[in-house]
């Protein structure tokens, strides 16, 4: 939380943002939708993928910015593919990583030990693998055993780079043909990302800026971040991390059906009553018009129960037809909405000295 009596940032001074952002972290978060344009070329140029036939499931190995990629894919590909998407975000694959298994070891570094250890034991375990990184221990021992790699820009933050390293397995997944309509989704969804990121353009004041303005909702709150199931649920959790990191705030998120069974318990202080819990809970809601019709109604009649009970509650809604870009339209305005957050917290968004410690200390 912001400490009380800290002035609001003025995100609309051009200086005083340049200083609150010393490494122009700002540019790489407004840069995403031409990101999404290289990484689909990039991706598009990789020979000697493997093929679809006997396929029996999809999973994505990777970690936090990286590992985000498996909740896109996952997301995006359930009401198309016909196998299931796994994102595997640890050390060991599932026993059912096979030779059935079209893996995607993502790792922007290239050098993520969890990445690199699951890679191993699918490889051992004959799966079929597309790397996704900018070098790295990654980019070698993949191409030492003869797999395909994606090889993507160096010199961001991961979490900056979720063109480079989401899109790939996407357009992977196009190329085999296990995701009809997937190369439309794509250009569709560069062209609402580029329309949603410059509606919230640092140049865009924020009276009518939509990210500017989420930001200023969110401070001082403990921000809940929620969606429906399925891309909306990808979204929150990616800025729910976003939060955490370009802002450093903790931040909570959960998906519609499930958090009606439990989460919304959390936000009163007692089980007996609707006395509200104190916490300056700030609740965002991401939508989209592809929703389950009851997951709408869920929403509005959460909505009415706990207004009374969080500071404010607010809907996020996505613009698109594609599912894609309707996930890509609430990412970028999250992605903006959490840096300018930092900025106004005055804490400057790229650094995240807890996890570089973290690395260093587990060698
Ligand atoms: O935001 C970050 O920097 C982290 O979440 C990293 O993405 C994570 O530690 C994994 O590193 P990499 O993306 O290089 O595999």
């Amino acid at each position: 939380m912001t400490p009380a009596g800290t002035p609001p940032h003025d995100l609309d001074d051009p200086e005083k943002l340049a200083a609150a952002d010393p490494s122009d972290f700002l540019r790489a978060v407004e840069a995403l939708p031409a990101q999404l344009g290289e990484a689909i070329g990039l991706a598009r140029a990789v020979d000697d993928l493997p093929p679809a036939e006997g396929l029996t499931a999809i999973a994505v190995l990777g970690m936090g910015g990286s590992g985000i990629s498996g909740e896109l894919l996952r997301s995006v590909l359930a009401p198309l593919a016909p196998v299931p998407v796994v994102t595997i975000r640890d050390y060991d694959v599932p026993a059912w990583v096979g030779p059935g298994t079209l893996v995607f070891a993502v790792s922007y570094s290239g050098d993520t030990e969890e990445t690199l250890s699951a890679f191993r034991q699918a490889a051992a375990r004959g799966a079929r693998i597309v790397a996704v990184t900018t070098g790295g221990t990654l980019a070698g021992e993949a191409a030492a055993g003869g797999y395909p790699v994606v090889l993507v820009p160096g010199g961001l933050m991961p979490r900056a780079a979720l063109g480079y390293v989401g899109v790939p397995p996407l357009v992977v997944c196009g190329r085999l043909g296990l995701a009809p309509g997937l190369d439309a989704a794509l250009d569709e969804a560069v062209e609402v990302a580029t329309r949603r990121a410059a509606e919230c353009h640092r140049s865009v004041p924020a009276a009518s800026n939509p990210a500017k303005a989420l930001a200023a909702r969110l401070v001082g709150c403990l921000p809940l971040v929620w969606g429906s199931e399925g891309i909306a649920g990808a979204a929150a959790y990616r800025l729910k991390c976003q939060l955490n990191e370009n802002a450093k705030v903790l931040a909570g998120w959960a998906t519609f059906p499930e958090l009606n069974h439990n989460e919304v318990v959390g936000l009163y202080r007692s089980g007996r009553d609707l006395a509200p819990n104190p916490a300056p809970f700030g609740v965002v809601v991401l939508r989209h018009e592809g929703e389950h019709p009851r997951t709408s109604r869920r929403i509005d009649v959460t909505r009415s129960l706990v207004s009374d009970s969080v500071e404010f509650i607010e809907d996020v809604w996505a613009r698109g037809s594609s599912p894609l870009a309707r996930l890509l339209d609430l990412v970028t305005t999250g992605d903006h909405a959490s840096t300018y957050l930092g900025i106004i917290r005055s804490v400057d968004p790229a650094p995240i000295a807890a996890i570089d410690i973290l690395k260093a200390a587990l060698g």
